[in-house]
């Protein structure tokens, strides 16, 4: 599968993070169980993805099996952004192409106080059972996620997914208190739903803001930053990193940063070394090779990933993934010898071959 010495490893991951030294560049990819590998079209059949997610069995199987394909030095959970959610009795549904789609979306103070007295029923245990099942399994350490508040807003209030955001941003400038008192609930659901993981076993989390790079900065500071400086800074005691993600936020990042997270993730959209800057080179960053242009052949892939590493720099702190997920039509085949590629060219110390050093 791959060439000798180009193994995963148990700490890579979580040594990179804490901006550590670390043999090799660890890898993993945004979305590594999905459509794009034929045994998950299998295993997933044509079932509600939602209840693969609730089902353990099926969700420790959809989590292992990218790992038996390639060396990547992180395992993230199967699960959804929508599952706690939908734990909470809200209508929601996830529609093969489209996304979530809720059947009544949020659109007054009156819809965010039903949604707060829900957020009491919030009930994960079958993705904690999911956790518990995986650590035994594993050799490579397990990141659980969840969406951001913003981003579960945004499918809350718009009932699906939206180019523009205008419902969202109408809501939130029209009834700003109401928007307030909806991010502090989404904000204290996730963070209940993030710490309950890292007690199942999780040993990093992700959040994933994916929508959020519809905001100008202004809107960003003013409608968002205070619920994720609460979010992240309740996290600080756990010993597990916080990745902070979201796509399109060249413009945001130092604004996300201030959020806290030991790591920031970000897309393709900005050059890794000025995305690193722009957050400090006191952070941990992840990304951010175009997900798109893994569909291409291998020497376009190639190229690019060595783009990435070259603007990486070397530096400890990096953690080599996509700007976004991974695409359905990406060829298996790409994304084993990426692995490889990142692993090789990044071989630090003595045994180093020349050309990486
Ligand atoms: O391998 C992994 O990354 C873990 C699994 C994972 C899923 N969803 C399973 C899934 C993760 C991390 C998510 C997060 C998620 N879900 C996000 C944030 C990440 C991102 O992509 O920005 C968002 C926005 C969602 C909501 C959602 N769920 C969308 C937009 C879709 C795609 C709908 C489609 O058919 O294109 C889903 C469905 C979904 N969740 C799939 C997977 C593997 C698609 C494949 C399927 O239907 O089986």
């Amino acid at each position: 599968m791959s060439e000798a010495g180009s193994s995963p490893s148990s700490d890579r991951f979580l040594r990179a993070c804490r901006r550590e030294p670390v043999d090799r560049t660890p890898v993993w990819f945004m979305r590594q169980s999905g459509r794009y590998l034929p045994e998950y079209r299998r295993l997933r059949g044509s079932g509600d993805i939602l209840e693969m997610c609730r089902t353990p069995e099926l969700a420790v199987e959809a989590t292992l099996l990218p790992l038996r394909r390639m060396d990547v030095d992180a395992a993230i959970l199967f699960s959804d952004i929508m599952v706690p959610i939908a734990s909470m009795g809200v209508d929601v549904e996830i529609q093969p192409g489209l996304g979530p789609v809720v059947a009544d979306p949020v659109r007054s103070s009156s819809d965010v106080r039903e949604l707060r007295a829900r957020a009491a029923d919030l009930d994960v245990s079958p993705v904690l059972a999911a956790i518990t099942l995986l650590r035994k399994e594993l050799a490579v350490p397990l990141i659980g996620f969840a969406g951001a508040p913003f981003t579960l807003a945004s499918y809350l209030i718009e009932g699906g997914s939206s180019r523009t955001f205008e419902t969202t941003k109408s809501f939130m400038h029209g009834e700003p208190a109401a928007w307030d008192e909806l991010m502090r609930t989404l904000g204290e659901v996730v963070s209940l739903h993030l710490h309950r993981q890292v007690e199942a076993g999780a040993q990093a989390v992700q959040l994933f803001d994916s929508w959020v790079g519809t905001l100008d900065p202004d809107d960003y500071a003013r409608f968002v930053l205070p619920t994720m400086r609460t979010l992240v800074g309740g996290m600080a005691g756990l010993d597990a990193p916080v990745i902070h993600f979201g796509v399109g936020t060249g413009e945001l990042l130092t604004l996300m940063r201030d959020a806290g997270s030991e790591v920031m993730g970000v897309d393709w959209r900005v050059p890794l070394h000025e995305a690193w800057e722009r957050v400090g080179f006191d952070v941990a960053i992840q990304g951010n090779l175009d997900p798109a242009v893994c569909v291409a052949p291998w020497d376009a892939v190639e190229a690019k990933a060595l783009a990435v590493l070259r603007r990486a720099g070397g530096r400890d702190g990096h953690i080599f993934n996509l700007g976004h997920g991974v695409r359905p039509g990406t060829p298996v085949e790409n994304l084993q010898r990426l692995v490889d590629l990142v692993h090789e060219r990044t071989l630090r110390g003595a045994n180093a071959p020349a050309e990486s050093r």
